[in-house]
């Protein structure tokens, strides 16, 4: 007999994904493979999450991850998480923007919030759902956590999305290229092309501008680009990637440096909200912020950005949650 009963001494990592549309399952699914932890999906559709965990589980045989995957309404399955992300929450459809989800999501943040800390006072959470900079803001205040353990994805998927662009026009391989985008997740947001590299070359001495301009758009245009394509909803396989990056980079202590969705705190002379920045990230979650030098235009660059995130914080505030 297999005895199955004896409590460990090295318990695995716990991590909760709520929502089980698209990006929560892609995330959860991407997580499972890179054995991030035992993984429960929550969702309020009846049977969803359920379904979509056992067939991640039914996958393990074949892709070779030992990591338990269950579905659950019930929030008290989430209990003692390590590591939360939220997805849930609608959206887009064509012609809309991210900010046109607020009035819905926050609602829904809000009491996704309120569940997950009552379960798992100590985990870090990430958010996923849009608009991200103010979704992100909602989380922290309910949860009362320190910005440590509340941070936002945004910048890894919009570098990533710089970066294969990059490469796909210089032809080079993807490994070689990074890229950097700072700001609110949104239309203003703020590639940096002085930061953004090949095999460390700023990509300013290897295109011209008007390719660079032309990348820079297609960037900060590219939720808006997937979503005409998709027609009914948005993107997902590069969104979940990248939480899973941050994920990982939290649940291994990795030190990585990630362009996050981070409370700033007089970092780029700003002051209690969140924006897109270089952070640290490591087993207690957020560990430093970078500051970097920036140029004037690009100081103004984010500057706009930021007065972005702040209409709709301001839009949060006005509804009174907190
Ligand atoms: C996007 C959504 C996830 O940028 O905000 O595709």
């Amino acid at each position: 007999m297999i005895e199955s009963t004896i409590p460990s001494s090295f318990p695995r990592r716990k991590l909760t994904v709520v929502g089980s549309g698209n990006v929560g399952a892609t995330a959860a699914f991407l997580a499972a493979q890179k054995e991030l932890g035992d993984i429960v999906l929550l969702d309020v559709m009846d049977g969803i999450p359920q379904g979509k965990a056992l067939d991640m589980f039914e996958a393990s045989p074949i892709q070779g991850y030992d990591v338990a995957v269950t579905g659950t309404q019930d929030y008290a399955d989430t209990a003692n998480s390590d590591l939360v992300i939220i997805t849930a929450g609608i959206a887009r459809k064509p012609g809309m923007s991210r900010d046109d989800l607020l009035a819905t999501n926050v609602n829904i943040v809000v009491e996704v919030t309120r569940s997950i800390v009552h379960h798992s006072p100590n985990c870090i959470i990430l958010v996923v759902t849009n608009p991200l900079d103010a979704m992100v803001y909602t989380a922290k205040r309910v949860s009362g956590f320190p910005r440590e353990r509340v941070l936002g994805m945004a910048g890894v998927l919009d570098a990533a999305r710089m970066r294969s662009f990059i490469a796909q026009r210089l032809n080079v391989s993807i490994g070689v290229v990074s890229a950097l985008v700072l700001g609110g997740h949104g239309d203003t947001m703020v590639p940096l092309p002085r930061y953004s590299t090949v095999a460390g070359v700023p990509i300013t001495q290897l295109m011209d501008e008007a390719a660079i301009t032309e990348i820079c758009q297609r960037t900060a245009d590219g939720g808006a680009e997937i979503v005409k394509l998709l027609k009914t909803g948005s993107a997902f396989y590069a969104p979940g990637a990248a939480v899973v990056e941050m994920a990982e980079a939290i649940l291994r202590d990795k030190h990585s440096v990630l362009p996050c969705a981070a409370l700033l705190q007089g970092e780029y002379g700003v002051d209690g909200f969140y924006m897109g920045v270089p952070c640290k990230l490591g087993g207690r979650g957020l560990e430093s912020v970078l500051e970097l030098d920036l140029q004037p235009n690009e100081t103004a660059a984010l500057k706009c950005s930021l007065e972005s995130v702040q209409a709709l914080v301001a839009q949060v505030d006005a509804l009174g949650h907190f």
